[in-house]
């Protein structure tokens, strides 16, 4: 069966992630990619899906609103199905999607925190000074842990 990611991004790290372990699950029986912000993500028809891999980026401790809002409305079909999560963010310790989707993410067959990226010129003035004084850095940089990505990659791959 096929296999769907629904992720949200606000400065495309994450649109990118998803991009990605589509590309990995390329040899499996076919993906589809939404994103949340799409006006198509309110039709999506999980009928079709197997496997149903939710991802978004933490800010401020949290998962994205719009994502939250699709898992929660699609809840009672998602209980039946095999997901899974992934979160992009840079602190590695905390994973957001635990608080953000109580009652999914119990039953998720595989979770990553995988890292993140700050992509300079997209942060507002306002998230500038955040991360300048975060951590006492400007400027793009990658958190993101290459062996976490291929590892949650390949188990998606034995889930699909
Ligand atoms: C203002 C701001 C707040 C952030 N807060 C968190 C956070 O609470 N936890 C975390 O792990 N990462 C945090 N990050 C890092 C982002 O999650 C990371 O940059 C991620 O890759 C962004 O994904 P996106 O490009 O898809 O929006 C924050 C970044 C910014 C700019």
């Amino acid at each position: 069966m096929k296999s769907l990611i629904v992720y949200a991004s606000r400065k495309g790290a994450t649109r990118d992630m998803a991009a990605r372990i589509a590309r990995g699950l390329g040899g499996t029986g076919g993906v589809d990619l939404v994103d949340v912000a799409d006006e198509k993500a309110a039709g999506v028809d999980l009928a079709g899906y197997g496997l149903v891999i939710i991802g978004s980026p933490a800010y401020a401790g949290s998962w994205n609103k719009a994502v939250v809002a699709w898992a929660a409305k699609h809840e009672a079909e998602l209980l039946l199905k095999k997901i899974a999560f992934f979160e992009l963010g840079n602190a590695r310790e905390s994973l957001a999607v635990k608080t953000a989707l109580p009652s999914l993410y119990p039953g998720a067959l595989a979770v990553a925190k995988l890292g993140g990226e700050i992509r300079w010129n997209k942060l507002s003035f306002l998230e500038k000074i955040i991360i300048k004084a975060v951590t006492k850095s400007s400027g793009d940089s990658s958190t993101v842990d290459q062996k976490a990505v291929e590892d949650f990659i390949a188990a998606l791959v034995a889930l699909a």
